[in-house]
């Protein structure tokens, strides 16, 4: 009895069970709400080497990369490591023709080769601090919404100003829990990063679209940058005399791999979720926004396509945005079949109903909460009208690329034309336009924006009533009845905007007289049309009702709360940083289908078809293969691991963050989820949703043995 008794302990004790946890959790509060969790699933390390203020932590190696994306210090040197997709636009920017380095890859052999990248900058949390009570001092229940906004907005001031006195450092206060809640968050910036490496495409991007947002994965999906900072360790621009920057704490890396069941967690900048709507706001997005941004988007990308394989440098001028139209097409696509599956607004529904019921069920509870569901419910109807509106005005109109840059010459003509300003302000905005045409053009290929255009125009007419769209571009269309080709040619043929040499022309022997060109102009009309539209007819609206939204929407969180005592809630990710953790694991996407947690470089040599862009094998990845010279990056079963899927629940911008294992070494790249579980950032599903990583092994093996950059791994920490 005893030694069964016993058995049964250990048997409890080896048999974790597998619990994924939702939520994108506050590093600061870690030790308080998850650490006993986390520890219980493996995790050897403290929440205090997680983040701490006093000490070195691991927080000090974690960056906000450019806008969107994470990165995260992998040596002492400050090396650093993000997703090829992070670090895309500028891979590209430093390619052309003559030096593909998207084709091609690029590696710096020593520090000289590095890149710099203007406009590119990363930022380190100093250290965040809860100031809610602060941020809502003289706030009061009966104040009007505005009142409260400014209030707090005056004490938000006040809190920034005095976090980053006397400092180079930046402050930020942000709402958390719709605005029950402020974090303070000091941060520190560095604007001279430069590119070291970057596998060829047919790595960093194998698979491509056809394969992202999908399992099994096998993108090397990885690419290199430095810090570099002046002779006091400390941020500065861009300048030839400055140095690789030396952090207060980088991340060891370790060679152990990862097996099914074990703890890991993410660390990372995820961008936006919305856990806590209304089941009113999900249909909205789900039925009512998604559907023709989906279509829309595809016939963008159809057009995209067809140009891109007939001409290289098409290709590489719309590599980049080709990439940016389809990943949020494809997105859509599976959280609208994943909120279906879920059957997520039922879900809600029944929420909705419990919790009217318990607000019903005290006065007090009915005077707060009582009209809450009621009242989402006629203000999402009419917001559902408007943003179908908007969702035309933003992926239709705007997906013609003319037509947004054509709007930015009302500026020019306005200032021509205004008598009270005098000749600088005019010199001022060509100059800059002349710079933005630069870059523009660059990238543009008017054939293929002139068939967007038609393509777009006959989407539009053909699903939206006419009293919904601007007027003056419905009269427009008239002469052309439902020939869009015509249309379009005529507008892409007479108008400036479209054509390079004819922009120059205007902007470099520009006269005030020369503000009718402009303003006759059939693109810029057509823009001016759209903008207003939006502006007059649709913003207002919108913004009365996104006020009185997000009003209720702090009062049922809070309402939320209290109705559900039990329940850990999370805030929704607003792109400051965050823990998520999980396991290592496998999933069963569909009945009868079942999905390892990982994938094998064999995968990549099935998926290879020379045909097909995407699928094109790098022949120095083949050569290695064969010869299975794998050194110490292989498996102890002696595949060379690819990527690996795990239950942390991420979003947008977790690109890049680091996938770190019990010891806190880093043992993968986030960079993706899986198509079944898009619709984690509406609504989580345990089964189904998985974070993809790159797992590391691939990433060295990649650097040092097929590009030859094994300098780079000697300077990084390696665990064996
Ligand atoms: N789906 C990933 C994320 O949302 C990767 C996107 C980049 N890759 C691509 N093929 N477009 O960012
Ligand atoms: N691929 C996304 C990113 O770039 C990550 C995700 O949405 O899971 O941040």
């Amino acid at each position: 009895m005893k030694r069964f008794a016993s058995l049964l302990i250990v048997f409890l004790l080896t048999f974790r069970v597998a619990y994924p946890v939702e939520g994108m959790w506050l590093p600061l509060l870690l030790e308080q709400l998850n650490e006993p969790e986390m520890k219980s699933m493996g995790m050897r390390i403290s929440a205090e080497d997680i983040y701490s203020i006093n000490k070195s932590s691991l927080k000090d190696a974690i960056l906000l990369f450019g806008r969107g994306c994470t990165a995260e210090i992998i040596s002492d040197e400050g090396l650093i490591l993000t997703n090829h997709h992070c670090g895309y636009g500028q891979i590209q920017r430093h390619s052309s023709l003559e030096n593909d380095y998207l084709t091609t890859g690029f590696w710096a052999m020593d520090r000289s080769q590095e890149l710099p990248n203007p406009g590119l900058s990363v930022t380190l949390l100093v250290r965040m601090e809860d100031v809610t009570r602060r941020a809502l001092e003289g706030v009061t229940p009966d104040m009007s919404e505005k009142a409260r906004e400014e209030k707090i907005r005056a004490n938000i001031a006040g809190i920034e100003k005095e976090a980053v006195e006397g400092t180079h450092y930046n402050a930020r206060v942000r709402p958390f829990y719709y605005g029950n809640e402020y974090y303070l968050f000091v941060t520190e910036t560095y604007n001279d990063v430069r590119l070291v490496g970057a596998p060829p495409s047919n790595i960093g991007k194998f698979g491509g679209d056809t394969d992202n947002w999908m399992w099994p994965r096998h993108t090397g999906d990885f690419s290199l940058f430095r810090i570099y900072v002046n002779k006091n360790n400390e941020p500065a621009d861009y300048s030839p005399d400055n140095v690789p920057y030396r952090p207060k704490s980088h991340l060891p890396i370790s060679l152990k791999g990862a097996e099914k069941g074990d703890f890991t967690f993410v660390f990372g900048y995820p961008g936006t979720t919305q856990e806590y709507l209304p089941s009113f706001a999900v249909e909205m997005i789900t039925a009512h926004e998604n559907p023709p941004a989906i279509r829309l988007r595809g016939k963008r990308l159809d057009i995209f396509d067809n140009y891109m394989n007939q001409s290289d440098l098409v290709r590489i001028q719309y590599s980049a945005k080709h990439a940016g139209v389809a990943n949020y097409w494809k997105k859509m696509i599976g959280e609208n079949r994943g909120i279906k599956r879920l059957d997520a607004i039922s879900k809600k529904q029944q929420l909705e109903q419990g919790f009217m019921q318990w607000a019903s069920a005290t006065p007090e509870r009915s005077a707060r909460y009582g009209r809450i569901i009621p009242e989402f419910e006629t203000i999402y109807n009419r917001l559902t009208e408007l943003s179908v509106d908007e969702t035309y005005l933003i992926e239709g109109a705007l997906g013609i690329e003319a037509m947004r840059f054509a709007y930015a010459f009302g500026r020019l003509a306005g200032a021509a034309k205004d008598k009270s300003k005098d000749g600088a302000e005019t010199e001022k905005i060509i100059a800059q336009l002349k710079q933005a045409a630069e870059g523009f053009f660059k990238n543009y290929h008017a054939p293929l924006d002139q068939r967007v255009f038609a393509a777009m125009m006959q989407d539009w007419f053909a699903h939206q009533e006419t009293v919904r769209m601007p007027a003056g571009l419905v009269k427009a269309s008239i002469p052309y009845g439902t020939n869009y080709d015509r249309w379009a040619s005529d507008a892409f043929s007479r108008s400036i905007f479209a054509n390079e040499a004819a922009t120059m022309d205007l902007l470099n022997g520009f006269k005030s007289r020369h503000a009718r060109h402009i303003e006759n102009d059939p693109l810029y009309l057509l823009a001016r049309d759209v903008y207003q539209h939006y502006f007059e007819h649709l913003q207002p609206e919108m913004e009365k009702l996104y006020a009185r939204r997000d009003s209720l929407q702090r009062i049922y969180m809070l309402g939320l709360m209290e109705y559900q005592p039990n329940r850990r809630f999370y805030p929704d990710a607003n792109s400051t940083l965050r823990v998520s953790y999980g396991q290592v694991d496998d999933y069963y996407p569909r009945d009868a289908v079942h999905y390892r947690h990982y994938t094998t470089l064999e995968g990549i040599i099935e998926k290879e078809d020379p045909e097909i862009y995407d699928y094109v094998i790098e022949p120095r990845l083949k050569e290695l293969y064969r010869q299975r010279d794998y050194g110490r990056y292989a498996a102890p079963d002696g595949t060379m691991r690819i990527a690996f899927i795990a239950s942390n629940h991420t979003t947008g911008g977790n690109s890049g963050s680091p996938v770190l294992n019990a010891d806190g070494h880093l043992i993968g790249v986030n960079f993706d989820r899986n198509w079944e579980g898009t619709m984690s950032d509406l609504m989580y599903d345990p089964d189904q949703c998985r974070n993809i990583s790159l797992d590391i092994r691939y990433c060295l093996f990649i650097i040092d043995k097929m590009a030859g950059a094994g300098h780079l791994v000697q300077e990084m920490t390696i665990i064996e």
